[in-house]
């Protein structure tokens, strides 16, 4: 993308500033530049045309007037690829431009946000299939990455399925389970071929209130970003939370206890945390500060429960069988002793886990928790929140 004449003109004090920097001989990298072309190819005669074909305003992340994030962009490339300009970046010749699709669009540009028509919003009909078709930049992409920024769509029905509203991606290599409900904060991470056609994001609702905003990067094929395969989430911080898809805090932040699963049937998938240097291990507990130990049930009902008991519900290995984490080679690290004499196990569910200072560690890499729920989440299971999780890397 070359800045064209009307771009030129825009911006000549800066341009004239450049080409006084870029000189005839060796370019200079300049922030926010990136040369299109060798020097060789320049037709030196004609300082327009060296800005013509020398320098580009490279896409890079910017911000914008509103405090948001857009790419750099010419202001011609902006308004023709259908963006919203706002702000300026690499020293004026760009504008901050911002990529917004709502229902049966397509788009190639990396970071195009897919938003619910009226967002911020909610949506005030039922839209059916709204879908987004995200074609690839170029041809050494690698991952898509989706990040729910707002998330709020309907609940799965009585048996933990998404139904009437969901999150279906298709045309990816992996497979990804269909999710409903409320997961502002979450992501997800799709393998793509680097020569992959298109892939769909639909979200499909029948009921009013629903909205979303999400963001889709486009990662290379030699992106340090990018996942290992098979990874539906990847965490890179060395601590952090990883929560079960609708896993709601509104439900599950007071005493109260819930009154319907918020566990998603039909999933089964790895939340990946990345390598580091220096750490040789990984330990897990729940996240702290939720009332009444609904940070974990995968099985059994924890409404039998008083909130503020221990709840004994900890179950383990081949005893979990329907709804479980896999922690490979999983170690209980069990300071008060609460659990039973177990050392290792690689399966964990029931309406319990390790509270810090109690953790389950495992030392095998790539670290990753794999989740996996069954098709039905009724009877004993029509309780259960699903899970949230701290992690937390050990040094070596
Ligand atoms: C939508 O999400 C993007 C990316 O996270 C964010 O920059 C933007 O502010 C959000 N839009 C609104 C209207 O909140
Ligand atoms: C897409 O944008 C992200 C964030 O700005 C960036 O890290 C990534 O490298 C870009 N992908 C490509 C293929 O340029
Ligand atoms: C499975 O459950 C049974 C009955 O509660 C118990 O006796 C057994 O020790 C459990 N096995 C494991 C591996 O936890
Ligand atoms: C756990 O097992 C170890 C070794 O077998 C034993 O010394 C210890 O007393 C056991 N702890 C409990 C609580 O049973």
């Amino acid at each position: 993308m070359t800045i064209d004449i009307m771009n030129y003109y825009a911006c000549a004090v800066a341009c004239w500033a450049l080409l006084a920097v870029v000189g005839r001989a060796t370019p200079a990298k300049i922030e926010g530049l990136e040369q299109t072309q060798e020097i060789d190819d320049v037709d030196y005669r004609d300082p327009r045309l060296i800005l013509f074909k020398f320098i580009s305003v490279a896409h890079d992340s910017c911000i914008t007037t509103s405090n948001t994030q857009g790419i750099c962009y010419s202001a011609t490339d902006c308004t023709n690829l259908q963006g919203t300009a706002s702000g300026t970046c690499a020293a004026g010749l760009g504008v901050c431009c911002t990529f917004t699709r709502n229902c049966e669009s397509s788009t190639n540009i990396n970071g195009t946000l897919f938003q619910n028509p009226e967002y911020p919003s909610v949506t005030t009909a039922a839209l059916a299939a709204c879908r987004l078709k995200v074609s690839p930049v170029n041809n050494n992409i690698c991952q898509i990455r989706l990040d729910l920024t707002d998330f709020s769509i309907g609940q799965p029905n009585a048996e933990g399925v998404c139904v009437t509203d969901f999150l279906q991606v298709t045309g990816g290599a992996t497979n990804i389970p269909l999710i409903c409900g409320e997961n502002a904060g979450q992501h997800l991470y799709l393998d793509v071929s680097p020569d992959f056609g298109s892939i769909t994001i639909n979200v499909d609702t029948s009921t009013v209130g629903a909205k979303w905003n999400i963001s889709v990067t486009q990662i290379s094929c030699n992106s340090p970003y990018r996942a290992p395969s098979g990874c539906l989430q990847y965490f890179t911080s060395t601590f952090g939370t990883i929560k079960s898809f609708n896993y709601d805090a509104k439900t599950t932040s007071t005493t109260t206890a819930p009154t319907a699963t918020t566990q998603l049937a039909n999933q089964e998938y790895g939340a990946c945390i990345k390598s580091q240097t220096g750490f040789c291990s990984v330990v897990y507990s729940k996240t702290s500060g939720v009332s009444a130990d609904y940070s974990f049930s995968m099985t059994d009902d924890p409404t039998s429960y008083a909130p503020g008991t221990v709840i004994p519900g900890m179950v383990k290995s081949s005893n979990c069988s329907t709804d479980y984490l896999v922690i490979p080679s999983g170690i209980i690290a069990d300071t008060n002793l609460i659990y039973s004499n177990i050392t290792a196990a690689d399966r964990y569910c029931g309406a319990n886990f390790a509270a810090s200072p109690d953790t389950i560690a495992s030392k095998v890499q790539p670290f990753v928790l794999y989740v996996v729920t069954d098709g039905t989440e009724v009877g004993i299971d029509g309780y259960n929140v699903g899970f949230s999780i701290d992690y937390r890397m050990q040094a070596c």
